[in-house]
């Protein structure tokens, strides 16, 4: 069961989208077993987009990812990196596939309303970054029999 990490961003919080967000994803069948809301400090959101770092767009995403509060989770599930990114849609909501969180929910690429890992070894970079061990939880549900053959 692969884990992978995602956060609702700034613009997701303040547009009252959190529950709408978190419904696609437990509808889909990924389990939350981790979650928790913070104000990225400009350091902190240097560490998580660290690779952005020096990019045209950087100064704006530091800005715009700082501003408010987010909601971080950690959700596991059959490929739940590629299964998440897939939920979410493409980088650029105005050209995300319709059905995705990014294309029914936004229209610029710089409010596109969540972040997810790109990968299984950032997803295990990030959620190193993002959570402690113990603050993750292994559990089970009653319907996983029915979400995972
Ligand atoms: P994310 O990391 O937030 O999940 O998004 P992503 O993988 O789909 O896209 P990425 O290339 O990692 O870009 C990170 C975030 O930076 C903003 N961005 N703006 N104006 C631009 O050209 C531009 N490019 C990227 C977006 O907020 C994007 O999600
Ligand atoms: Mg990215």
């Amino acid at each position: 069961m692969e884990r992978t990490f995602v956060m609702i961003k700034p613009d997701g919080v303040q547009r009252g989208l959190v529950g709408e967000i978190v419904r696609r994803f437990e509808a889909r069948g990924l389990k939350i077993v981790g979650m928790k809301m913070l104000q990225m400090s400009n350091d902190f959101a240097k560490k998580h987009y660290e690779v952005h770092i020096g990019k045209p767009f950087f100064d704006g995403l530091l800005k715009y990812i700082t501003s408010g509060p987010v909601v971080a989770m950690v959700l596991e599930g059959t490929e739940a990196v590629a299964a998440a990114r897939a939920t979410m849609g493409a980088t650029n909501p105005a050209k995300a596939a319709p059905g995705t969180i990014r294309a029914d929910l936004g229209l610029e690429m710089g409010r596109n309303l969540i972040h997810g890992s790109d990968g299984p070894e950032t997803a295990q970079t990030e959620i190193a970054l993002w959570f402690k061990p113990e603050e993750l939880l292994s559990y089970s549900r009653t319907i996983d029999a029915w979400i995972f053959e």
